[in-house]
């Protein structure tokens, strides 16, 4: 189990709820851009945009919801209720797509925005849910939702929790509770299903409550070259390093060759990459001995990508 928080370590200053609408006559007028901005959503969205590339359905997404809770928190200081809109959701897509990284920049919007307490999340799978032995399951799922309520619980393939071939089987017990929660709890929990698209839909197919209770439906597709390329440079930039205009073309010509073998990661993958290009980068500059240069300290250059394994086939 794994908790995130937006508030530690973000470039995002965190912005505290909205507090409770005063209820406003029916002639009143509502200045929109300044309910926004006092929101501090836009902070969110921004930086969501700025420091993921690509993915522009999920973000659309994820806008839209923002637009709806700030409209419903507007309609709510006329008095009109529409009742808390459902806003749990299934986010499916191949690792390292960014389901988890979009999971908690949710959590903190849905804050800003008054619908969740916290908006911290709290990242689960199967094991910390069911347990071994008769009787360990409810108060493992029960321990789990205590500390996701006011939050976002995040069940990384929550399809393992159903398992067809065993009627018996303690994931059942943890389905029960979590539909009753995600039913009743509606107003302080967002539970987010993710995994594969394939399992995640035969899940709900074997599923209906779980299905009927998921608003939203997000997909993250796979990363085409050239999205990974522009990430590796994201990544770089961050970082404080840069790629020499030499490494450019080997770096993407890696990315060719690494997704077409096992276990490719999308965004993770280029990750990881770039973490061995940094170990290469700092044995190569020690090795060579002397004096560097800013330029060199920064600079990676195609021998440290040429090294991998990657190469080798
Ligand atoms: N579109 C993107 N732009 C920049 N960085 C990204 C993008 N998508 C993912 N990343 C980065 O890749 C890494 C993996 O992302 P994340 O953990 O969110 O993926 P995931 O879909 O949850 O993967 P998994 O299913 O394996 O848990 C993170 O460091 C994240 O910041
Ligand atoms: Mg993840």
């Amino acid at each position: 189990m794994t908790e995130f928080s937006m508030r530690n370590g973000s470039p995002v200053a965190p912005g505290e709820p909205l507090p409770p609408p005063e209820v406003l006559p029916p002639d009143a007028r509502v200045d929109l851009a300044r309910e926004r901005a006092d929101s501090h959503a836009d902070e969110v969205l921004d930086a969501l945009d700025a420091e993921l590339i690509g993915l522009v359905p999920v973000k659309t997404r994820i806008r839209e919801i923002a637009a709806l809770l700030l409209i419903d928190r507007v309609r709510g200081r006329f008095g009109i209720d529409s009742g808390r809109p459902n806003l749990h959701m299934c986010f499916t897509g191949s690792p390292g797509t960014g389901k988890t990284t979009v999971a908690v920049r949710l959590a903190e919007l849905l804050h800003r925005l008054g619908y969740i307490r916290k908006g911290h999340l709290v990242s689960v799978t199967r094991d910390d849910l069911v347990g071994q032995y008769v009787g360990h399951t409810a108060p493992k799922t029960k321990e789990v939702l205590k500390r996701a309520m006011g939050g976002v619980l995040f069940i990384d393939e929550a399809y393992y929790l159903y398992r067809a071939e065993n009627e018996r089987d303690y994931g059942q017990e943890a389905i029960e509770i979590l539909l009753q929660v995600m039913e009743n709890n509606r107003d302080d929990l967002v539970v987010v299903l993710a995994g594969y698209k394939d399992r995640m839909d035969s899940f709900f197919s074997s599923n209906p409550g779980m299905s009927s209770r998921i608003a939203h439906h997000i997909d993250f597709p796979d990363y085409a070259t050239d999205e990974l390329e522009a990430i590796g440079r994201l990544m770089t930039a961050r970082e404080g390093y840069r790629l020499s205009d030499e490494a450019e073309p080997v770096f993407r010509s890696y990315l060719e060759r690494r997704r077409e073998q096992p276990r490719f990661a999308n965004a993770r993958s280029v990750r990881n990459a770039l973490e061995r290009a940094r170990l290469r980068h700092a044995s190569r500059l020690l090795a060579a001995g002397g004096e560097v240069t800013r330029d060199d300290l920064t600079t990676l250059r195609p021998e440290d990508f040429l090294a991998s394994r990657v190469f080798e086939t």
